[in-house]
């Protein structure tokens, strides 16, 4: 039996409301899932190698629902420009290198060992609309043990000639992807259609089927800017809203839908009915001005809501600066509104790890059965001996980075 014993300062959410913290315990996980978690190591596990993490945090690892690979080399660009401007000026520009195999293979490297360094050890991906690239993708990510879900982006219009393809040709590469990999243990396909506006109905249309028949999970992108809210109904007129045009087309099923700023109340009431992960991209929205997700009034409805880093659109990867950006936004909604509290810390590391993870199953918290993805996290001693195991967590979040992360597991396994 697969089994191991780690040692140190345990902390978790298991609810949004605060954290569940184990001061210098034991987590012992069988066949990568956890089994509990002890002051005092069990008769039944003594004799077992212990990994000793001394006075270091032990946390889940972080996953990130949102996020575009082929746009890590375009961080930081074009942060003057709004969506659509951006996606026409930088986006597509770099989009289109990735039918170049060798760059998209060093693209992709580049990005996935940033990924992993970053802490974020599941995460929802956006490749290109390249069958071959996205390919490559897959086999990388495959090599570095984290788990994920890919997508080739399905586009048929409103983008240059180089980067759409045929419907039929979207599809075919979409299904060859799905048949290759529907079966691998952590890296999985995923329905993406880039956004409503990149997609003709027909199109649309067929991907909704091949969810269905390959009971696959989408994501896409819903009302991340008023023009773009706009345009869409310009597109579909017949949709009572923008996401009825996903809802229309059996896209809503599984799906994560990113953005969602503008949305109204028959669609917050639909995306509750139909149980769908909304991402919050704090930095993305920010930096091409979207403008700020109501995340408080969202909670407090009931909806599910989860981070993701949005690169390029988001400037970092690492989640950890995700989640103390969803804190400053909500601060800033506060100061206007103060019937709105901002997040705690708590909540906003719950978005990035059991909120975010339940779209992986079980993952994100150490309760007893789920999967022992973790971070081992080193910080300064001087801060180490000052700080609570909460405090000390509430700083790396603030101003950790991938220096601070000592070690990652993923289903029990050291990466
Ligand atoms: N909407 C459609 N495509 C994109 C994209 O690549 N990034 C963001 N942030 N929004 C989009
Ligand atoms: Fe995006």
């Amino acid at each position: 039996m697969n089994e191991l014993v780690v040692k140190g300062n345990v902390i978790y959410t298991k609810g949004m409301e605060r954290f569940e913290v184990f001061e210098n315990s034991y987590l012992v996980a069988i066949e990568g899932k956890v089994e509990g978690i002890y002051k005092e190591l069990p008769e039944a596990y003594r004799g077992l190698p212990i990994e000793d993490y001394g006075n270091r945090l032990i946390i889940p690892g972080f996953v990130d629902l949102h996020i575009h690979a082929p746009q890590y080399l375009q961080r930081g660009l074009g942060m003057n420009k709004q969506l659509l401007e951006w996606l026409s000026d930088y986006t597509f520009e770099l989009e289109k290198k990735f039918k170049d195999l060798d760059f998209a293979r060093k693209a992709y490297e580049y990005f996935a060992e940033d990924l992993v360094a970053s802490g974020t050890l599941r995460a929802c991906i956006y490749a290109s609309s390249s069958t071959e690239a996205t390919e490559t993708l897959f086999e990388i990510l495959k090599e570095k043990g984290i788990g994920a879900y890919i997508g080739k982006v399905n586009m048929n219009r409103n983008a240059p000639e180089a980067i759409l393809e045929s419907t039929e040709d979207s599809l075919k590469g979409t299904i060859y992807l799905i048949r290759k990999y529907k079966d691998e243990p952590l890296v999985k396909p995923i329905v993406t259609p880039r956004f409503a506006p990149s997609c003709t109905q027909d199109l649309l249309d067929e991907l909704g089927k091949i969810a269905d028949i390959y009971h696959l999970p989408v994501q896409s992108h819903l009302s991340e800017t008023k023009r773009e809210v706009e345009w869409v109904r310009e597109l579909f007129p017949n949709a009572k809203n923008y996401l009825d045009v996903y809802g229309k087309s059996g896209l809503l099923r599984n799906a994560l839908m990113a953005h969602a700023i503008y949305m109204e109340e028959e669609e917050i009431m639909e995306v509750k009915k139909r149980d769908v992960f909304l991402i919050h991209c704090p930095d993305s929205n920010i930096n091409i001005r979207s403008g700020i997700m109501p995340v408080r009034e969202y909670l407090n409805r009931g909806l599910k809501i989860t981070l993701g880093s949005d690169v390029a659109g988001g400037h970092r990867l690492a989640l950890n600066d995700a989640m103390a950006r969803a804190i400053q936004l909500s601060k800033l909604i506060n100061m206007q509104s103060p019937e709105l509290e901002p997040l705690r810390v708590s909540e906003a590391f719950y978005m990035g790890t059991k909120a975010g993870g339940a779209f992986f199953g079980k993952t994100g918290s150490f309760e007893t059965g789920y999967f022992f993805d973790a971070l081992v996290i080193e910080d300064h001693p001087l801060v180490a001996e000052l700080y609570s195991i909460e405090e000390r967590l509430e700083k790396f979040l603030y101003t950790g980075n991938s220096q601070n992360i000592y070690a990652r597991y993923v289903e029990g396994k050291r990466i």
